[in-house]
């Protein structure tokens, strides 16, 4: 599998508090089947030196990390890095938002409000794929308005994520299905933040999905995200 949304690296966000706990996060990744993790903490950008200072301390967080998987030779997935960009404001105008992207890929993942609906996201989302990024909407089944805003989005090529816990949920089983017979991009992530309640569920969730449709399953947790880093 691979995991294009989590939280593992330490210090940095509201994921892991400590290194060792994310080297803890990412072993488990590793026994569930993950072959490469996407590190992609969260930032939201309101002017240029936003993306700057959380490039810095990105950094700081990668290196302490790196240094202790070499030191205890952790067997873990290989680690890419991206972000978790919340979407409040028309983040193509920036010019230093490619640094944002998932390493290797055009890929920008960004996640929306939960509460309200915004009537920029569709012109916002737009605006990036006119620039040649490909935004990721991180864990859709988190609003409330999605079955919607999937309608306005219609020809915005778009990826859609959902988060592997909610998928033992039958409901939201339910609705990866039906986006993905829609002919919509929708794969499975984590969106783990630590070893406790919010760990990575992805073994679970896919095999709750082989049991509902085993055909897709390649598709939303490994062929798509494949396809989107080159
Ligand atoms: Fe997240």
């Amino acid at each position: 599998m691979i995991d294009l949304h989590s939280h593992f690296l330490p210090k940095i966000d509201d994921g892991a508090r400590s290194v060792n706990e994310s080297i803890a996060m990412l072993e488990e990744s590793r026994k569930q089947g993950v072959e490469l993790c996407i590190g992609t903490p969260h930032i939201t950008i309101h002017q240029e030196n936003s993306i700057r200072d959380f490039l810095e301390k990105r950094g700081e967080s990668i290196r302490l990390l790196e240094q202790k998987i070499k030191e205890t030779k952790a067997d873990v997935p290989a680690l890419l890095y991206g972000a978790e960009i919340f979407l409040d404001n028309d983040i193509s105008a920036y010019t230093d938002i490619s640094k944002l992207c998932i390493e290797n890929t055009n890929c920008l993942l960004v996640e929306l409000s939960p509460l309200a609906y915004n009537v920029s996201y569709a012109e916002w989302l737009y605006s990036l794929t006119i620039k040649g990024f490909v935004p990721i909407i991180a864990h859709v089944e988190r609003y409330p308005y999605i079955r919607e805003f999937i309608s306005e989005l219609s020809g915005v090529n778009v990826v859609y994520q959902m988060n592997a816990k909610s998928l033992l949920k039958h409901k939201w089983l339910n609705f990866l299905t039906e986006i993905n017979e829609s002919g919509k991009r929708v794969i499975v992530a984590s969106d783990m933040h630590n070893t406790g309640l919010r760990k990575s569920m992805l073994e679970k969730a896919r095999h709750k999905l082989e049991k509902k449709q085993a055909d897709i399953v390649n598709e939303v947790f490994y062929n798509i995200a494949k396809e989107l880093i080159k």
